[in-house]
């Protein structure tokens, strides 16, 4: 079994294997006497995992009950979040008892983000059964619903107790949802792993996932390590991001975050080629790897398009903006730059050599 250590506010491991569905129970029972623990899914991944899970804290001593709801993003909203606080408050949860979160991001969003309010906290453990949630949203602490003004405006930083990643179901994905979690992958791998990249551009994701989900969380738990709260280092991680919201905004969220984030990679390594800031030849290598995960870099809108959606995204004129941008596979900058210049790089992106 892998182990990847997170040294934030809060310390615990992140396990990778296959299996861990089966010995989730006791695997938490290192570090949460049996309690009371609320399991909190969408319907969809309840009904693929959520018994196993059930019966394994069962066996191991929980008390366990059962929060669900309607899968898709639409579901990450105040509402349902109120419903999962009052079915806490109702079943009599005290501060000392858990909340289980077995799902993709939405799910771990959500119920984090619970986790982080009632009675002023309580502990929640991650089982992520998306790539995405795999690599990305179970580590790190970043917790939130969305409100009708943007996405993720209403959250909490609050670190879960331990991470559970059972490859088996990651092997077992539908491959829209494999490639969606592969673009973030292959973004730590530009951020600062050339090995990672590789094996992702040999298109190896299948036969050596669990080495691509320990490295991709050994990146994050570093940036995360450096920089809980997100004020520095850690805002690497939005390599390809502020291309790729624009992108998801344009197409209300019809394109999925993973697809929208490769796109917006490629593009802003092809316009730090065109904009004479690296010689030719890194975007060709990124668009090459996404290639082998599923991933075109062709999006149907414009570069004004995008630049509006991006700016208006922003909200704020005359600021400067944080661009990520990779220098080689393996290391990127960040460069500051006034807000205006963002079409620029926007038009550079889509732009020909
Ligand atoms: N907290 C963070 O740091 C962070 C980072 C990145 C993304 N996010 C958030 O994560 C969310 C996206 O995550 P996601 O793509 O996992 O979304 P998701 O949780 O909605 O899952 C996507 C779809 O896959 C289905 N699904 C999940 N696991 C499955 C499985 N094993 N087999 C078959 N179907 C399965 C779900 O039912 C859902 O319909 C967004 O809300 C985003 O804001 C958070
Ligand atoms: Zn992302």
């Amino acid at each position: 079994m892998r182990a990847v250590s997170v040294n934030a506010s809060v310390k615990y491991n992140v396990y990778i294997s296959s299996g861990l569905i089966g010995r989730s129970g006791e695997l938490s029972a290192l570090v949460a006497q049996p309690c009371r623990a609320m399991l909190v899914s969408d319907e969809r991944v309840y009904s693929l995992y959520g018994r196993a899970v059930e019966e394994s804290y069962a066996a191991a001593g929980y008390s366990v009950d059962r929060f669900t709801f309607p899968p898709g993003e639409a579901s990450k909203n105040l509402g349902v979040f109120g419903s999962l606080m009052n079915a806490l408050a109702d079943a009599r949860y005290i501060r000392s008892d858990i909340i289980v979160a077995l799902g993709g991001g939405v799910t771990g969003d959500l119920a984090g983000f619970a986790a982080s309010a009632y009675t002023r906290g309580i502990r929640y453990i991650q089982i992520p059964t998306t790539l995405l949630a795999a690599v990305d949203s179970s580590v790190g602490g970043k917790t939130a619903v969305n409100l009708n003004a943007g996405k993720n405006l209403a959250g909490a930083f609050w670190q879960p107790s331990l991470v559970l990643c059972d490859t088996d179901i990651l092997r077992d994905l539908p491959g829209d949802l494999l490639s969606d979690g592969a673009a973030e992958a292959v973004k730590y791998g530009v951020l600062r792993d050339e090995a990672l990249f590789d094996t992702l551009a040999a298109g190896r994701l299948i036969d050596a996932l669990d080495y691509v989900v320990e490295t991709s969380v050994c990146i994050k738990r570093d940036l995360v390590n450096e920089d809980e709260f997100d004020t520095g280092a850690r805002q690497l991680l939005n390599l390809g991001h502020t291309i790729g919201h624009a992108i998801e905004s344009c197409s209300k969220y019809e394109i999925s975050h993973g697809r929208a984030v490769a796109i917006g990679l490629y593009r802003i390594a092809r316009a730090a080629e065109v904009l004479g800031i690296n010689p030719p030849g890194l975007s060709a290598r990124i668009r090459t790897a996404l290639a082998a995960c599923g991933l075109s870099t062709e999006c149907g809108y414009t570069a004004d398009e995008l630049a509006n959606a991006a700016l208006s995204d922003k909200k704020r004129r005359g600021g400067m903006l944080t661009l990520i941008v990779p220098r080689e596979i393996g290391r990127c900058e960040l460069m500051e730059a006034p807000i205006e210049n963002l079409r620029d790089w926007i038009t550079a992106g889509e732009g020909a050599l």
